[in-house]
């Protein structure tokens, strides 16, 4: 398995995260290929659906994918996403719990904190790197910059209400790890199988983030 500083550093690399809503474990596969097509070998699958588990095995077990579980708010959870082969841990809050899991198995935590308490509190327990969550409605990337003065080593992942339009204002903050979001991967086309949109989707905000690199 990935260490957790590799995993790291290859979520920072794709600087995207699809943040996935499956519905069934049979659209596992297609959704996997339309990303790795569109060149973003990455997603967060999220643990809101029964269908969650099995999806990250699926997409795990290819090998080529940085996967991870999202929407994880207990314990049990972790151990549910790390023994169906996750790398990464997402969670919309801080909890204690939930980081220690991740811990003690061995998989990165990215919990939420959008409060200057909460990046505190994250960084008590050893976690520098957070999810910026819902980003929009907590001040956008305006809030993030303004966070991210006092803090100089914590790096952010700025998620919810995010898309092509406002991309670049969270991508050109130099503590911004990366972005999350569910744009190129609406639940709607991978519930029909439109797995080309998809990767035309993905392949479009992956030009799109690499555009912002280069500015
Ligand atoms: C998440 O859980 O991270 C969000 O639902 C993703 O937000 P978005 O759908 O607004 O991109």
């Amino acid at each position: 398995m990935a260490s957790v500083s590799d995993v790291l550093s290859g979520l920072g690399e794709h600087r995207l995260v699809p943040v996935v809503v499956l519905d069934a474990a049979a659209d596992a596969s297609g959704l996997a290929e339309a990303l790795v097509s569109g060149g973003l070998p990455v997603a967060e699958v999220t643990f809101r659906t029964p269908a969650a588990a099995e999806s990250i095995r699926v997409m795990a077990a290819r090998g080529d994918m940085i996967v991870g579980a999202g929407t994880v708010l207990t314990a049990a959870q972790v151990d549910e996403a790390a023994d169906a082969g996750a790398s990464y841990v997402v969670s919309p809050g801080l909890s204690r719990a939930v980081v220690e899991r991740c811990g003690e198995r061995g998989v990165l935590a990215l919990p939420g904190a959008v409060t200057a308490s909460e990046v505190m509190a994250a960084l008590e327990l050893g976690v520098t790197t957070v999810k910026f969550f819902p980003a929009e409605t907590s001040g956008g990337a305006a809030a993030v910059k303004a966070l991210a003065a006092p803090f100089k080593d914590v790096r952010f992942v700025p998620t919810g209400g995010i898309g092509p339009k406002n991309l670049h204002e969270y991508l050109s903050i130099p503590a911004v790890h990366a972005v999350g979001g569910s744009w190129m991967v609406p639940r709607d086309l991978i519930a029909s199988g439109d797995f080309d949109e998809v990767e035309r989707l993905t392949a479009q905000a992956v030009a799109l983030a690499g555009r912002e690199a280069l500015v």
